[in-house]
């Protein structure tokens, strides 16, 4: 993983300037999500976790009756497999509106556009510590492919129900869960179970993604107990590339955007504001 530390002058990533077409090979449903793999023939073949692509469908994106979706969706990418004609890219996520609705309908051989990888990912853990990931619902997809790069990492995640919490099953080893009604594993916020594990071991980094409400807790609660935390945080990205200034967050460093100088940002250069102002 790349090393620097989170700030302005950090190298940003350069992505290839031109929107390109991957072709769908996989749709699976996975409870109250979708998982889209699509092959991605003339782009970079390692995204770093955290990173994210801007998606849309070639075909039936925008004319319907309101035009929408009109804008491209941003997307972390979930998995990442290199294979002899390109990188295989999965993006896991929840039909919440007529972006995520579209891309929801592709099917195998569906043309899939895109531009990316975009954004700075998820930084190393600091030296000496375990890392601990935390994921709120549809905040779990860019924990999938950090936790394939980092040994033994623990996973907590966080679901508003069964259906939601079926996620849990694409992670490897035994992530702990807990649900909002009890349906599956601890009835707790993802929080109390990231409590729980820093009573017993404070000597870790935390790498979470998540509803604002709960990057908020995580940020409070790593603060509270001096526990360095890497937050993927969300505003809304019309373009990924920096060019509409859409996406600024306040930062201790003054205004960044998103799309450029994150969405990993480190949690002890947020504004409590930013947060609660963020996220799915
Ligand atoms: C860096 C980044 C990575 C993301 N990764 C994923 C992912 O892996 N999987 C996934 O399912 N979604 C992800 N998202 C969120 C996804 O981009 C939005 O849910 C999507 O744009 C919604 O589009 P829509 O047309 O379906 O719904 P819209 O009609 O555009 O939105 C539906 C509702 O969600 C709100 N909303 C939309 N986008 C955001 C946002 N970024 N922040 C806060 N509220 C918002 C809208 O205000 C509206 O109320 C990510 C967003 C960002 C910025
Ligand atoms: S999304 Fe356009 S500047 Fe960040």
């Amino acid at each position: 993983m790349s090393e620097p530390r989170a700030g302005v002058t950090e190298p940003r990533t350069l992505a290839p300037p031109a929107r390109r077409v991957a072709l769908v090979s996989g749709v699976e449903r996975i409870g109250a999500y979708s998982v889209i793999t699509a092959l991605d023939s003339s782009g970079p073949h390692d995204p770093r976790p955290g990173q994210f692509y801007m998606l849309a469908s070639e075909d039936c994106w925008g004319g319907s009756a309101d035009e929408r979706p009109y804008l491209p969706r941003a997307f972390s990418y979930a998995r990442a497999r290199a294979e002899d004609e390109g990188v295989a890219l999965s993006f896991l996520l929840e039909a919440i509106g007529p972006g995520t609705d579209r891309l929801g309908q592709l099917g195998p051989d569906d043309r899939l556009a895109l531009v990316g990888p975009l954004g700075i990912g998820f930084r190393e853990p600091t030296e000496g510590s375990r890392p601990l990931l935390v994921g709120g619902g549809i905040g779990a997809a860019p924990l999938l492919c950090l936790q394939e790069e980092l040994d033994e990492a623990a996973v907590l995640l966080g679901f508003r129900s069964a259906a939601h919490a079926q996620a849990a099953a694409l992670f490897s080893g035994e992530p702990q869960v807990a649900t909002d009604d009890g349906s599956v594993g601890t009835q707790a916020l993802v929080t109390e179970l990231l409590a729980a594990e820093l009573d017993v071991d404070p000597g870790a980094t935390v790498f979470a993604c998540g509803p604002p409400a709960m990057l908020e807790a995580v940020r409070a609660l790593c603060a509270e107990r001096d526990v360095p935390a890497q937050l993927a945080l969300e505003s809304g990205m019309a373009c990924g590339f920096g060019a509409c200034f859409g996406c600024v967050v306040p930062t201790t460093d003054g205004y960044v955007r998103l799309c450029l100088d994150g969405p990993v940002l480190d949690a002890d250069r947020l504004e409590t504001a930013l947060v609660a102002g963020a996220g799915h």
